[in-house]
């Protein structure tokens, strides 16, 4: 028996209005993901992820359909979500440690100062707390910004394209980060991503959309790696290149459909 969906996306539409007229970019999206999950979404730029993901984060609404969250819908953002952007977005005149401080006051009452520790410690920025955003390279910000999302303790994480700012070897170091944080906490994951690579690494499932305009979902790719996973385990498999072509082929061939 399938477990039950912890979100569930419905039929989901956006329609922007333009100065050509409406503009309907998503139509009938539907998902569910269970607890626990870890899912990405790919397709085409311009199709209409960002669209997608920033509904269920709350910060923007549906035309038509909605999402609900562990039975509850959404309509605004919440802590019960943590969410990454391309850029860290972190508060420019605080410390790192109080970047994450940030996150850490909102959900917990008389939380001391170490208890951002952990969450830093656990992104490879161990003692590095005093240091203010200018301080960082690109990829420890980004760091900075997992931690922040994971000092929420969110059930859910939001992440749109986190790492396609970041040069190749920083990429994959987050990426391994990423994957060891999420075998330990098991949040379920809804994550954006334009690198194939990164899907097959990181999901339980890839969604496929479709081009826009009225984008949707084309396929749903179930990855049948078992966890934990190694990056060396994954690639040597045979299966991974058949996978891989798969995705390439509906992005080039189908999604256009
Ligand atoms: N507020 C808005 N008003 C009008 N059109 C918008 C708005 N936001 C997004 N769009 C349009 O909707 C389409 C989908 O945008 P969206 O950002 O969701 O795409 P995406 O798949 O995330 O692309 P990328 O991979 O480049 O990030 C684009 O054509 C974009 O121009
Ligand atoms: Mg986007």
């Amino acid at each position: 028996m399938m477990p039950p969906a912890f979100v569930e996306i419905a039929q989901l539409g956006k329609t922007y209005p333009t100065p050509a007229g409406p503009a309907e970019i998503v139509r009938d999206f539907t998902l569910n993901v269970v607890e626990g999950e870890f899912v990405c979404i790919v397709g085409h730029s311009g199709c209409g992820k960002s669209t997608v993901l920033s509904i269920v984060m709350g910060l923007n609404t549906p035309s038509t359909g909605g999402v609900v969250i562990a039975g509850r819908e959404v309509d605004g953002p919440g802590t019960d979500r943590g969410v990454v952007f391309q850029s860290a977005t972190l508060l420019p005149w605080m410390s790192v440690h109080d970047n994450v401080m940030l996150a850490l006051d909102q959900v917990r009452r008389g939380v001391t100062r170490a208890a951002a520790e952990p969450y830093l410690e656990a992104v490879g920025l161990k003692g590095l707390g005093e240091r203010y955003p200018r301080e960082l390279s690109a990829g420890m910000q980004q760091r900075v910004g997992i931690a922040r999302a994971f000092a929420l303790e969110p059930r859910l994480l939001l992440l749109d394209e986190p790492f396609s700012l970041l040069d190749a070897l920083t990429r994959m170091e987050l990426q391994d980060e990423l994957m060891g944080l999420w075998e330990r906490t098991r949040k379920t994951v809804l994550m954006v991503t334009h690198d194939v690579d990164e899907a097959l690494l990181l999901a339980d499932r890839i969604v496929m959309m479709t081009n826009g305009p009225a984008a949707t979902i084309g396929e749903i790719l179930a990855v049948p790696f078992p966890r934990p996973r190694l990056r060396e385990e994954i690639l040597a498999r045979a299966d991974y290149y058949w996978l891989r072509d798969q995705i390439l082929n509906f992005l080039e061939e189908r999604a256009h459909a």
